[in-house]
């Protein structure tokens, strides 16, 4: 079962920040405000009382109590306190499907979608993609088409991770109608329902006289900057609930009384405390669509819900070596499309509920990145044929799948280190005429280079010409320049010849031109940079 893609880069990008490298982290899904200190003091307070001990499974009375009356008041979701549960909406969604699975049932997730499969397979069912329509609306059509003897549930998110779009009444209707005739559930899952910008939140639970065939999934975390927290709810019929309250019971036994306290605060006045999230969220989104859309190279999605951008690219590499490229040549952080299943190929998510600073730099990013990708050597737009001609070619995993016939190494520093050129020479040069392989000796060389400046930045950067290129421009032996390095097609490293500037404390010297013969020297990326 494939690792969580957005904790995966969440992970990444606290490691290469612990290692003092600025990293522009636009992966993680979660808001950076700060959780609102009234909820911060409610838990508080609760702590305080001695609400620290084992409850009810389901949560206590008070937390059931809100719950019930927020998805009355705000989701018009006919719910009794009995209908209702709190824990955390991934642990909602592992229980529910736990419930509903009942040995080896399908159930169907969109796809792009949130991950759901894996949850599908851990509660033991066999997870069956449908694709949404091309503007990632509903298709109910391809829903009855994956529809079998065997389906037990259908997964709806809306707004939706990471597509940003909102479903349709309309949508929702029929499918409600589809599943109910079909004796089938709807896994509603709603973490979103507060972060709209365009159209309102519909919540299917709310066509039905009391909760029966439609199970709706909550959650604090995103409306009230709670991730951290695991704080949520389910509204189920009662046959259900009594399933997921099995499950509670000998899995958690009950999930934190102060944290339940909080939440029922929360919920209490949810429309006052959502308020300044919304408007920084859509400030955001504005930031967001304007950098996006002025980026060539980039198809941007409608962004309709959610703190999300879906943009699709034209280049000609996979989606996990496109973020791989980003955050190694500009440092920034975005989760690969396809982590969202296979329609999300070709596309990468970007979240912006992020610090603003931190969110331009990485806007800023793109925006070199692509720019950099679509001028290639100088013609915009290049396609696979035209990088088939210059006889150059990645091969979607780093490689190089044809021969370029010379390399260039080039290594310097950030201006934060003073560092003599002298130092660098004999490892370069070692690491050039080297047998072990070119990336091995250069990520030795700069292993121990961060090993004596451990707070610096070292780049080096590899470069490759075709030969002809190198004829022209001045033959074999002779060090091209950093202006012909820099149309040479960059294979390693580009950011560190991009970011060299003629005032960095360069060790001029370093700039050498050998011939690898051995091309595997650069079938691996480097580690570490
Ligand atoms: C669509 C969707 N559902 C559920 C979750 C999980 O939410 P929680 O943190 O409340 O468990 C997320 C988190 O990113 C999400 O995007």
């Amino acid at each position: 079962m494939p690792k969580s893609p957005t904790l995966e880069m969440m992970y990444r990008t606290i490691e290469m920040k612990s290692r003092g490298l600025e990293v522009y982290s636009l992966a993680p899904g979660e808001p950076y405000f700060p959780t609102p200190a009234e909820i911060v003091e409610a838990a508080h307070r609760a702590m305080v009382e001695g609400q620290t001990h084992y409850v009810e499974a389901l949560g206590t009375r008070a937390v059931r109590n809100a719950i019930a009356g927020k998805v009355r008041r705000l989701n018009g979701i006919h719910a009794e306190p009995g209908d209702v549960a709190f824990m955390p909406n991934k642990y909602a969604l592992a229980a529910a499907l736990q419930a509903v699975v009942n040995r080896g049932g399908e159930v169907l997730v969109p796809d792009p979608g949130y991950f759901y499969s894996e949850a599908v397979t851990l509660a033991g069912g066999r997870p069956i993609r449908y694709r949404l329509s091309d503007d990632f609306s509903l298709d109910i059509d391809e829903i009855r088409r994956r529809t079998g003897d065997r389906t037990r549930a259908i997964v709806v998110n809306t707004p939706s991770n990471p597509t940003a779009r909102v479903f349709e009444r309309s949508a929702l209707e029929e499918l409600y109608e589809f599943a109910r005739d079909r004796g089938i559930r709807v896994l509603s899952d709603e973490a979103y329902e507060d972060v709209i910008f365009e159209g309102a939140h519909f919540s299917v639970g709310s066509l039905e006289d009391s909760p029966d065939t439609v199970i709706s999934i909550f959650s604090l975390s995103k409306s009230f900057s709670m991730t951290g927290w695991r704080a949520g709810y389910v509204v189920a019929g009662r046959g259900i609930l009594s399933l997921i309250n099995k499950y509670v019971e000998h899995t958690m036994s009950c999930f934190p009384p102060f944290i339940q306290a909080a939440a029922a605060y929360a919920l209490d006045n949810q429309e006052r405390l959502v308020a300044p999230m919304k408007g920084e969220c859509a400030r955001r989104r504005k930031i967001v669509m304007d950098a996006l859309e002025g980026i060539d190279g980039l198809d941007v999605n409608r962004i309709e819900g959610t703190f999300y951008a879906f943009p699709r690219y034209g280049l000609q590499v996979g989606s996990v070596k496109l973020a791989e490229m980003l955050l190694r040549e500009q440092r920034v952080a975005v989760v690969p499309g396809i982590g969202f299943g296979p329609s999300g190929e070709g596309r990468f998510r970007i979240s912006f509920c992020q610090r603003e600073e931190e969110l331009l730099r990485g806007l800023e990013g793109l925006r070199a990145f692509f720019r950099r990708s679509n001028s290639g050597s100088s013609s915009r737009g290049r396609g696979r044929e035209s990088m088939d001609s210059d006889n150059m070619q990645m091969d979607g995993r780093g490689g190089l799948r044809r021969s370029v016939d010379a390399f260039y190494g080039c290594a310097y520093l950030d201006e934060s280190i003073a560092y003599r050129a002298s130092t660098l020479q004999r490892p370069l040069e070692r690491a050039v005429s080297a047998p072990r392989g070119l990336h091995v000796q250069l990520h030795d060389l700069w292993r121990s280079a961060r090993q004596r400046h451990p707070h610096g930045a070292l780049h080096i950067g590899i470069a490759a010409q075709r030969r002809q290129e190198c004829a022209e421009e001045g033959g074999a032996g002779e060090h091209p320049g950093l202006s012909e390095l820099s149309r040479a097609q960059f294979l390693g490293y580009p950011g560190a010849l991009r970011r060299k500037r003629a005032d960095a404390p360069v060790a001029r010297g370093l700039h050498q031109r050998f011939v690898v013969d051995d091309e595997a020297a650069f079938s691996q990326p480097f580690e570490g940079f």
